[in-house]
């Protein structure tokens, strides 16, 4: 399973990789907007240090203007992945891109049949938004057990990329379903890590350690 760091930080994104826990990054225009950065500025920095999938959002919402936008957003990275909204527009500039050989990110999916659409206009990512839908009283991961079913059922090689995640059952969820990738907060990926009887085991081994008068280097 790959992780993604869903941001446009770049302190956490190196935090992340030096973790060994950032095989891609996914921006969207708010997280960019969160920054404060320059968007062109931010992804160019951002491809060079990640050798994974760097996903930059097309803002336009018709196929023109997408196309263009792409193109210009292809000239900051050999890495960079074309996120285009769900919408009729947007899998037309995916079919277009994608059948250039351009990885395409399908983002702002809520359904399965969404997702089916993605896959036939050849996306090589769709971003179901588990978090977003549990917002509005769904459960998220309902979605992406369908998605992986209907994939699975035709050999869609489209992978599903788990998006809008707030915390780390989501990811366990992801893990169990065989989704590809979990794109999330730097933060969220670090909660992975903590448990509280690693902390208290900790504590009492170094409280017995301290006794023993003892030191390893
Ligand atoms: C990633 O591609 C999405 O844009 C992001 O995960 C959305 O997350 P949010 O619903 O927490 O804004």
């Amino acid at each position: 399973m790959k992780f993604f760091v869903d941001t446009a930080e770049i302190a956490d994104i190196a935090e992340m990789a030096d973790l060994g826990l950032c095989d891609g990054v996914t921006t969207n225009p708010s997280l960019i907007h969160k920054s404060g950065r320059d968007f062109l500025e931010v992804i160019a920095e951002i491809a060079g240090m990640v050798e994974g999938p760097v996903s930059a959002e097309v803002v336009a919402e018709d196929h023109a203007a997408q196309m263009r936008e792409a193109d210009k957003l292809l000239t900051l990275g050999d890495n960079i992945a074309i996120k285009c909204p769900l919408t009729l527009d947007g899998l037309k500039t995916t079919k277009a891109l994608a059948g250039n050989g351009v990885a395409v990110n399908v983002t702002l999916c809520f359904s399965a049949n969404q997702a089916l659409l993605a896959a036939k206009a050849g996306a090589a990512f769709i971003s179901p938004f588990v978090g977003r839908h549990d917002d509005i009283g769904y459960d998220g991961m309902n979605l992406i057990n369908d998605i992986r079913i209907i994939y699975d059922n035709y050999g869609f090689e489209t992978e599903i990329l788990v998006a809008s995640v707030r915390h780390p059952i989501h990811i366990l969820e992801s893990a169990k379903i065989a989704a590809d990738i979990v794109t999330a907060p730097a933060k969220v990926l670090k909660a992975l890590a903590s448990h509280p009887l690693t902390d208290k085991g900790l504590a009492a081994f170094t409280a017995d350690w301290a006794k023993t008068g003892q030191s390893i280097v």
